[in-house]
């Protein structure tokens, strides 16, 4: 019997050197010092030996029960420490990883030109007027001197909304309607959205136009290119060269387009300017007369200049950006950049 128990002692010893976790040490507790357990086993069987070798038999399986149950509790604690490791390994918060930041948002590039253009202009006594998107064709075209038949009127492509109403082609029908509403003299910008059915690299379906209008007494050609040489000035720089060309749009009389010195090569030549070295950035012109009867003013005692450019494109020159879309796609690479 005394054999046996020492046998059972090696075999908890060594199950117990290897056990590598305090659920297997407390099975091993139940297996060996459990009511069912090995040694309680054995001391049932004490009754069948002689009464002399009973103390002796009992005291020694006594001290095995004692050895065992220390040898698990020291098991225990170095169970108990690895397992703690582990866990704070784990859950270990590793302060050097970058954290998830938010960026923080800005005005888009868009916008930022519309400012920037919207201020030289304020500077210099204009007002910023604004008007309908969804317009009547009468505004945007009839009372522009662009009657139905009237060969300018296809070379907007025009979104019809139904029969009279259009997504205005320009920022040109706000004259008008400030006119309608104010006597001269007249000084307004306008930026806005203005959409036309057209779509490649260079065109978007909506993109957004300035217009500018001044009306005063004794108001020359020399005031209109006075006035956007200053802006391009301020704008593009002063070593911007501009010049005129003679052109025709429904709305002015004498009208013009206005090229700047290419922004890329400075008028050497160059792809972008397809090397003319210049760039067409605006049209512009003299008020037609029958634009001011429509808008009721007397064209005998008032002159006045107006004008108008895409502010996409002014952008697209200013920073080169070679597609329109880029500014439409948010794409952030792209908008955090400006
Ligand atoms: N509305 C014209 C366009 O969208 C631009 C324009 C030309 C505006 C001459 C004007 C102007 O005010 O006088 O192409």
């Amino acid at each position: 019997m005394i054999k046996d128990l020492e046998q059972i002692k090696e075999f908890a010893l060594q199950k117990i050197k290897e056990a590598e976790s305090t659920d297997i040490l407390e099975q091993i507790r139940v297996e060996f010092l459990g009511k069912k357990g090995k040694i309680t086993e054995v001391l049932k069987k004490l009754g069948s030996l002689l009464p002399e070798e009973r103390p002796k038999v009992g005291s020694i399986a006594n001290e095995i029960k004692e050895i065992i149950t220390n040898n698990i509790q020291k098991q225990y604690q170095i169970v108990l420490e690895k397992e703690l490791q582990k866990k704070i390994e784990k859950e270990q918060i590793d302060i050097t990883l970058p954290g998830r930041t938010y960026g923080n948002g800005h005005m888009h590039v868009i916008n930022q030109v519309m400012n920037e253009i919207t201020g030289i202009f304020i500077q210099m006594g204009f007002q910023v007027a604004t008007g309908p998107e969804v317009e009547t064709e009468y505004y945007n075209f009839e009372s522009l001197n662009t009657p139905e038949d009237h060969p300018a009127r296809d070379v907007h492509d025009t979104f019809y909304i139904k029969p009279g109403v259009v997504l205005r082609t320009h920022t040109s029908p706000v004259q008008m309607r400030v006119m309608e509403k104010t006597k001269p003299p007249v000084a307004v910008i306008v930026p806005g959205r203005v959409y036309r059915v057209d779509n490649d690299a260079s065109h978007s379906p909506m993109f957004n136009q300035m217009e500018g209008l001044l009306v005063d007494e004794d108001v020359t050609f020399a005031d209109l290119k006075g006035t956007l040489m200053y802006f391009v000035h301020k704008f593009f720089g002063e070593d911007t060269a501009v010049r005129f060309r003679p052109h025709y749009f429904p709305f002015t009389e004498p009208s013009a387009e206005m090229d700047i010195s290419c922004t890329v090569c400075k008028g050497k030549g160059c792809r972008v300017c397809k090397h003319s070295g210049w760039l067409e950035i605006l049209g512009c012109g003299m008020v037609h007369p029958k634009v001011f009867q429509y808008a009721g003013y007397d064209n005998e005692k008032y002159q006045g200049y107006a004008f108008g450019f895409g502010i996409d494109r002014m952008a697209m020159l200013k920073f080169a950006i070679p597609s329109i879309n880029l500014l439409f796609d948010n794409n952030l690479k792209f908008l955090e950049q400006f």
